[in-house]
């Protein structure tokens, strides 16, 4: 078990849109966010023995499944959920545009706090609705947290969705039942619709503060929420199209999965195959040593990150993406010139801050340390 996170297996050459990127360049990929560790054992095993009935066809979530949701949901969240609040989705992306498109008429608002994963500022406009980022603000600190007052401004008789991003990417902030619930009852009291993207939440940092899902965070709220999970962040399936939408509210499901129809395909089978085995016990194991070795990752980078002349980092609660403030080193394009010495991060500004890059370190530590050597002297170079 443990070489599966000390070394990790050499993805050049698996068609990885992430090593792809770089391919014949000695340019370690520190972008998209996937993680460089094999995946469970046992989902390995659970894959391969579907292999052995020879036909893959159109697949659907069985009881099994849609059980195996709802029992995790209550073991890791303590949240009560009912089998049909299940819909499945392809993706949390998918999930995202579907609650834009069921949600409000043309031209109406979808709310966000930026910086934020570059789709939520794509997604409301392919769904038709208008597009709002609202500004997150940082603390003396370096965490960043909702600005109750800027977002209680940005909310107009046209406002209809409050898009969560629950933890956060790029920040890395876990948001607080109390922070998050401060959103929800504004949203709630505003007569809007809340989908809340979770699909990091099984990536915390801090060892003595569990996710607490928005709709278990604000219960009043419930009624009017979406929320969208996968075990893809996780358990390292981002491959597989899987992912799941809990929406209370029999008419806001219906809303929902009509927006879907004849527009987003079927989960692929194998996705269903795998979700059912990440989200048993037999998968803890596995995902113990994942969360230890990001934890020790996140500790070493954001030592060495704030030891380098210009650069500063945060404190991160979950995700293994570090959000990297580069204001401070005199250079315009602080991505390149850390691909130029061999470390390819993401740049901040299709995050919406040209002032950042993010660095996905899930990866493992001997890669880390070379990266951080490479970025240490893209520094030193200037
Ligand atoms: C916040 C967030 N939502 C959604 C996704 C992607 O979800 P999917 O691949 O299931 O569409 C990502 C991937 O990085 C993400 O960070």
């Amino acid at each position: 078990m443990s070489d599966r996170f000390e070394t990790g297996p050499d993805r050049r050459g698996t068609g990885s849109l992430k090593w792809d990127k770089y391919k014949g360049r000695d340019v370690l990929p520190l972008w998209v966010a996937d993680m460089d560790f094999a995946v469970a054992e046992p989902i390995i095993d659970v894959m391969r023995a579907r292999l052995e009935h020879p036909v893959l066809g159109y697949t659907i979530a069985t009881e099994k499944t849609s059980q195996v949701v709802c029992d995790m949901l209550r073991r890791e969240y303590n949240w009560e959920v009912q089998p049909e609040w299940l819909v499945w989705i392809p993706g949390v992306v998918p999930g995202l545009w579907a609650a834009c498109a069921a949600v409000g008429e043309d031209g109406e608002e979808a709310l966000f706090n930026t910086p934020i994963y570059h789709h939520f500022y794509h997604v409301p406009g392919k769904a038709r609705k208008q597009a709002v980022g609202v500004a997150l603000q940082e603390d003396e600190n370096g965490r960043w947290s909702y600005d109750m007052a800027a977002l209680q401004s940005a909310i107009t008789d046209k406002s209809r969705l409050m898009m969560l991003c629950h933890p956060h990417n790029p920040t890395g902030t876990a948001f607080t039942a109390e922070e998050t619930a401060a959103v929800c009852r504004l949203a709630a009291d505003k007569g809007m619709t809340i989908v809340s993207d979770e699909i990091h939440c099984g990536l915390m940092l801090t060892e003595s503060r569990p996710h607490v899902p928005a709709a278990m965070a604000c219960p009043e709220a419930a009624e009017r929420m979406i929320t969208l999970m996968s075990p893809s962040k996780t358990f390292n399936l981002a491959g597989l199209d899987c992912a799941f939408a809990v929406i209370p509210d029999a008419r806001l499901r219906r809303a929902f999965s009509a927006a879907g129809k004849s527009v987003l395909p079927m989960v692929a089978g194998p996705g269903y195959t795998a979700l059912e085995v990440a989200y048993t016990d037999v998968c803890k194991p596995w995902h113990e040593k994942l969360l230890a070795t990001l934890r020790a990752n996140y500790a070493y980078l954001y030592d060495e990150i704030n030891r380098i002349d210009g650069l500063r980092m945060g404190p991160m609660e979950a995700t293994y993406l570090a959000w990297i403030n580069t204001a401070e080193v005199p250079h315009d394009n602080v991505q390149g010139l850390f691909e130029e010495f061999g470390a390819g991060l993401s740049g901040g500004a299709e995050f919406g801050l040209s002032d950042y890059v993010r660095l996905n370190f899930a990866c493992p530590m001997p890669v880390l340390e070379e990266a951080v050597a490479r970025i240490r002297k893209a520094i030193a170079s200037l």
